[in-house]
């Protein structure tokens, strides 16, 4: 046998995060009082009634597979909520229920790329979109957005990467990793040129809750003449605190909703039952003070990160990350090592300040670090002590 592993997966970059992630842990397990700010996920609780309803499930045995696209109770639920939250009408045969948004979003290239496609991706980008598109058979291309411009993606920009072979964009508000929120008038500039441009649009709003002083707008609710090519994906893992429930949707235009369906019903078979029975009641049970705790969080965090020479830190206004550039601090050196990139600054931080954080490389822009506030306000303020503490220590060159 030539080669063990197909050709589709010797493609595919293994995680850039999982070697801070395993190093993270190996430390934590030594005893050593590390803080985490390389974490993805919200450090709140389950909403207790859909916790309980999860329970009730097991307990009243409902417990067998669903249709696949999900329960149709849940379908309904959330239908519902597109429409009294986002301004978006939606038949629940349009929604197609999985394990999880990255689930969904995997579902969504298979569904829709052909081999050769290519697929717009702004960058700085969440780290499994470009691993997604190149599964699909299809190219990611990505656009770089600058810092001074938010690292949203402007529409000149966009205009000028849509070729013949687009077949798709994929737009990320709130973001991960930079916390950008794309104002309406933003939106609606880049719709305008999506609407001379015969190209799907998804649209991840899994963040679109966790946003501090600006709101969040789907792109579809403004420019209606996209719904019939915009996949709008969204999932229970952040809002609600459910990253281990597994359960995301996307809502589709008919045809493409029942190609995923006919694709998920060969793959998983249907998402989690419990997560389902769980979803219909979290979708009830937001809690705002995790936003206000959220915010707290980060005002802290931007207002310690300009106290430190050598870093800037755009303000991020949704999800739970600051993406600061460090580039400034390339090329120093740290007990006579000298600091090359960002991966090495990631390293020496952890080792030697016992911060974890994850390397811009990942997300496409490898001048930046992503630091997440999901972790106590305590915490927070130690982690700024040690970060400071750290960066006072390199040798410029
Ligand atoms: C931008 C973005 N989309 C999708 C996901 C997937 O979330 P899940 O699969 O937990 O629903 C994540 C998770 O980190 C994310 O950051």
């Amino acid at each position: 046998m030539e080669q063990r592993v197909s050709s589709r997966v010797r493609q595919i970059a293994p995680s850039a995060t999982l070697s801070v992630d395993t190093r993270t842990k190996a430390l934590i397990q030594e005893g050593k009082p590390v803080i985490n700010m390389s974490v993805g996920e919200p450090d709140f609780d389950t909403p207790t009634a859909a916790g309980f309803a999860g329970i009730k499930a097991i307990t009243d045995g409902n417990t067998r597979y669903t249709a696949a696209a999900g329960t149709m109770e849940l379908r309904q639920a959330i239908a519902r909520k597109l429409m009294v939250e986002n301004g978006l009408q939606y038949k629940p045969e349009q929604i197609v229920v999985s394990s999880g948004a990255k689930h969904s979003l995997f579902n969504i290239m298979l569904a829709i790329c052909d081999p050769g496609d290519e697929v717009i991706l702004p960058a700085p980008y969440w780290v499994s979109y470009p691993e997604q598109i190149r599964v699909a058979g299809a190219v990611p291309v990505i656009v770089d957005c600058s810092e001074e411009a938010g690292y949203k993606l402007r529409p000149e920009q966009l205009e000028a990467a849509i070729s013949q072979r687009t077949k798709a964009v994929i737009l990320n508000s709130p973001n991960n990793p930079t916390g950008a929120v794309y104002s309406e008038a933003e939106l609606r500039a880049l719709g305008d040129v999506l609407l001379r441009h015969d190209i799907y649009v998804i649209t991840d709003e899994i963040y679109e809750r966790l946003v501090y002083g600006v709101r969040h707008v789907s792109l579809p609710a403004i420019c209606p003449d996209l719904m019939p090519r915009t996949l709008v994906v969204n999932g229970f893992s952040k809002a609600f605190c459910m990253t281990g429930w597994r359960l995301g949707y996307v809502a589709a235009p008919p045809d493409v909703a029942k190609a995923m369906v006919s694709l998920q019903s060969h793959a998983t078979g249907s998402p989690s039952t419990i997560s389902q029975a769980a979803g219909v009641v979290a979708l009830d049970s937001f809690d705002p003070h995790m936003v206000e705790e959220f915010q707290r969080r980060r005002d802290r965090l931007l207002a310690g990160l300009a106290q430190i020479p050598g870093i800037r830190c755009v303000k991020p206004e949704g999800a739970f990350y600051a993406f600061p550039d460090i580039g400034d601090l390339l090329g120093s050196s740290f007990a006579g090592t000298t600091i090359e990139n960002a991966g090495q600054f990631c390293e020496l931080l952890l080792e030697h300040a016992l911060v974890s954080t994850v390397p811009g490389d990942a997300f496409g822009a490898p001048r930046n670090i992503r630091l997440s506030y999901a972790i106590s306000f305590e915490q927070v303020e130690l982690a700024l002590e040690r970060i400071g503490g750290f960066v006072r220590q390199l040798r410029r060159p």
